[in-house]
């Protein structure tokens, strides 16, 4: 997706440790436009997959979330995250760990969101280990649904999410896919590689 390529390369900055830092676009300050056409592009790629209901988690998933839900006309969820629960029987609850952060979260979707036999798209903004994705889908599994596919709007392909997303069996689409973040440079995999 170029404009999306475009908008990494003119601000992205690379930090320590495999870090892209994208505040200016996705993680703090957001484009509307940027977002209308991300919402745009997984709606054409996933195209035909039936899909009722788009899922994410919050915070930074909302905004590509919602305008692909608002392409496909169905509704959003997000994930809530919090550290720990008081348990009730009306959530899904899964553990999330964070190797970017170190910390595990509980993510939370009330069971009333997911009904099963649903088509469910899962869109998130980064994808490095996939931990993330998994909890997502779990949470899809467990309410009986199943998941339609796995949008991401970055991926660090020199991490293994999407290899162990695909391994177990799920539609990953990355519309930009990052090779490596070595001395603050930003290389993409290329559209002809795995
Ligand atoms: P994983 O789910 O693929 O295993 O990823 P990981 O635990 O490593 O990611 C934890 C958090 O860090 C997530 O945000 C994820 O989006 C973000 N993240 C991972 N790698 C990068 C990166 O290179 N750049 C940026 N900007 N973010 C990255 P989060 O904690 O859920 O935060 P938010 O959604 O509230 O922003
Ligand atoms: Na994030
Ligand atoms: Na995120």
């Amino acid at each position: 997706m170029e404009l999306l390529r475009r908008k990494v390369i003119d601000e992205g900055i690379v930090l320590g440790q495999g870090v892209l830092k994208v505040d200016s676009f996705l993680n703090h300050q957001m484009d509307p436009v940027l977002m209308r056409e991300i919402g745009r592009e997984f709606t054409r790629r996933f195209n035909g997959e039936e899909i009722t209901k788009v899922l994410t988690i919050e915070s930074s998933g909302i905004a590509p979330g919602i305008m692909t839900a608002l392409e496909l006309d169905v509704p959003l969820i997000f994930a809530r995250k919090q550290k720990s629960l008081t348990l009730t029987e009306d959530i899904y609850v899964e553990k999330v760990y964070s190797f970017t952060k170190k910390e595990t979260n509980e993510i939370t979707v009330s069971k009333k969101f997911i009904a099963p036999g649903e088509r469910v798209l899962i869109v998130d903004d980064f994808l490095a280990n996939g931990e993330a994705a998994f909890g997502l889908a779990r949470i899809v599994e467990q309410a009986g649904g199943s998941v339609a596919g796995i949008g991401i709007v970055i991926e660090k392909s020199f991490q293994p999410g999407h290899r162990l997303l695909q391994e177990a069996g799920y539609r990953v689409e990355s519309l930009v896919r990052i090779a490596s973040l070595t001395e603050g440079q930003i290389a993409f995999v290329e559209d002809d590689e795995v």
